[in-house]
């Protein structure tokens, strides 16, 4: 198997690197600001998606089976939607399987609960370039897997853990909201699902998250708790004014029948040892 994780320099592209070359297959994958420490068997390659250039002579050179398309430019149209079309057009090209990450930020909250035949309303220019680039990658590879996942927590390296750490120090200014639920996913079995689609031939929409909602607040008690920390500094606020999503909730079940890869909730990835 040869595959091209793209955004591999990423937090969830580093973990997807590491299983796939765990695996035994051939490895590539790329960076756009800073180039990772060395990886033993996997090759990186700089790659900007804001230009046209690069992508077709990469895939030329690498032939890879699949790729799988882990970049975030959060509200960055020419990343995350522009970006995203030029994968998914270069893949289509070049005849590569692709599995495209996208996100529960495509959903205003209004219904609270989404399953995969859900279709976008986003609140958010974050969300509404997830959503183009959706749309795109249905309509140019429609033999594509999109996978919808919502807060990316691992053992200690994501942004949400990093920010926890932060406020419960007393670094960071900030607070954790009581109204905006999600439903995490951790990071070792995102990859390991992302990478089961992959090899797979199953195309569509797919939803990978954990069973368990919660609030930011309740996550960020879970990850005190579990890292030793006085949960009680955690400060509180209400995102109920601003303009996100409160309650979003990636309903994964039918997702889940499918797979070999178990998503656990945050409940339980995230317990006390
Ligand atoms: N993190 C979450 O909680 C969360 C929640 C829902 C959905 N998602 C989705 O999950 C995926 C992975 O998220 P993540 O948190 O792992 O992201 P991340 O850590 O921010 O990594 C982003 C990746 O995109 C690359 N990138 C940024 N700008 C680029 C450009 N112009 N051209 C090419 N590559 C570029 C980065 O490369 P450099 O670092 O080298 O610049 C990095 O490899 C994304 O699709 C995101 O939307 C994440």
């Amino acid at each position: 198997m040869r595959i091209l994780v793209v955004g591999g320099s990423g937090f969830l592209g580093t973990e997807l690197v590491r299983r796939a070359s765990a695996a035994g297959w051939t490895t590539a994958a790329t960076y756009c600001s800073a180039r990772p420490g060395s990886a033993p068997g996997v090759a990186w390659h700089r790659l900007d998606l804001r230009t046209d250039a690069q992508l077709g002579d990469l895939l030329v050179e690498l032939e890879p089976d699949a790729i799988v398309n882990a970049t975030s430019g959060l509200s960055d149209w020419a990343v995350t939607a522009d970006g995203s079309v030029r994968v998914a057009l270069a893949a289509a090209r070049h005849g590569c399987r692709l599995v495209h990450v996208s996100s529960d930020a495509v959903f205003s909250g209004s219904r609270i609960s989404y399953d995969e035949s859900c279709l976008p309303d986003p609140v958010t220019p974050y969300g509404a370039a997830k959503a183009a680039a959706e749309t795109a990658v249905r309509l140019l590879t429609p033999a594509a897997a999109v996978a919808r996942t919502s807060l990316i927590i691992g053992e200690g390296g994501s942004a949400h853990e990093r920010m926890v750490h932060e406020l419960a120090a007393g670094t960071h200014d900030g607070v954790l909201f009581t109204d905006v639920v999600r439903c995490p996913v951790h990071v070792q079995d995102l990859a390991a699902a992302l990478l089961e689609l992959a090899v797979s031939d199953r195309a569509g929409m797919f939803h990978l998250t954990g069973p368990d909602a919660l609030s930011r607040h309740e996550l960020g008690v879970l990850i005190a708790r579990r890292d030793g920390l006085d949960a009680s500094r955690l400060p509180t606020g209400r995102g109920e004014g601003n303009a996100m999503a409160l309650d979003v909730r990636l309903d994964s079940r039918t997702t889940q029948e499918l797979l070999g890869t178990r998503l656990r909730g945050a409940r339980e990835f995230l317990q006390v040892p």
